[in-house]
């Protein structure tokens, strides 16, 4: 069986939850405690034995780039200053990861920006990560689902569950249960209404497929908000083949909305070895005063 070597990471969207930070720097862009949010997704790849990222990308996004690639002038500086920790840090992200950039020239929907990536992936199976769910776990998230991938061989995305009254945010599996943690997909359904969800396990960002989704993505019709939706060739291909659900080990923030990015903050800076003592006694003071 093929290993996973590429990871999907689709960074186009609007980040309209975050307006009006995201409106001038892309939302990927913003930071959790030191880092930008996509660092952290390109860590997690990096942990997980993954050699190549396709940023799947448009215009006006360009820092994400910009961000692992080499600035020469800040380098320089930092040297002539002698700030060599800083520095090393500055150059390890651009050693982090080889990324290779394709635009998706219309917004279409997440199933459209996998699709962007079909001349890249060939006949490999690849994994796609949302940039939007930050997981913080002892093992990268991507990494769990890579290895229910060697285990079954066949596609699978990470689920958790999810409040009723949020299940309409969601892609929603309908489970077959085969151990602890790992469902078979019956079905999926992408943002269903209450009474239509078929169980409460949400899709969180997190996906390992293979490349007969390309196949279905280029025959399926848009579905929900007139976009083309993963979720529904996830639902087609489950029809005919196994799909699996997996519940992954670890936290996961929406850093897409405004609340779960404020989470995430607090969450990683309570984290942060050489912040976390006078930020604890910081959140102490000011919830003590509420
Ligand atoms: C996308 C997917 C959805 C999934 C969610 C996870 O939705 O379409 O199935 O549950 O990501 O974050 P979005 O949040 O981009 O609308």
């Amino acid at each position: 069986m093929k290993k996973v070597k590429k990871a999907v990471i689709p960074v186009a969207g609007l980040g309209t939850r975050i307006l009006p930070a995201s409106k001038s720097v892309p939302k990927e862009m913003l930071p959790v405690v030191d880092k930008p949010l996509i660092q952290y997704i390109v860590e997690e790849c990096l942990a997980s034995g993954i050699e190549d990222i396709i940023l799947i990308t448009r215009q006006g996004k360009e820092a994400i780039e910009n961000h692992f690639d080499t600035d020469f002038e800040l380098e320089t500086v930092l040297e002539q200053k002698g700030k060599r920790e800083i520095l090393a840090i500055v150059k390890d992200i651009v050693q982090m990861m080889n990324i290779i950039s394709v635009r998706q020239k219309h917004p279409l929907g997440l199933g459209h920006a996998i699709l962007c990536a079909k001349p890249l992936i060939f006949d490999e199976p690849f994994a796609v990560l949302l940039p939007d769910d930050l997981v913080d776990s002892e093992e990268p998230c991507i990494g769990q689902l890579i290895e229910v991938f060697e285990e079954t061989g066949a596609p699978v995305v990470a689920v958790e569950r999810v409040p009723k009254e949020e299940i309409f945010r969601y892609g929603v599996v309908n489970p077959e249960p085969i151990r602890e943690n790992l469902y078979r997909a019956r079905s999926f359904i992408e943002k269903p209404a209450i009474d239509e969800a078929p169980s409460d396990l949400g899709i969180i960002g997190r996906y390992i497929l293979t490349p007969e989704i390309f196949n279905i993505l280029e025959r399926i019709p848009f579905g929900r908000g007139g976009e083309l939706q993963l979720t529904d060739a996830l639902n087609r291909f489950a029809k005919m083949n196994s799909v699996y659900a997996y519940t992954f080990k670890g936290k996961r923030y929406d850093a897409g909305d405004k609340l779960g990015y404020l989470k995430a903050n607090v969450a990683y800076g309570l984290k942060d070895p050489k912040l976390k003592k006078k930020f604890k006694a910081f959140l102490k003071e000011i919830v003590g005063k509420e």
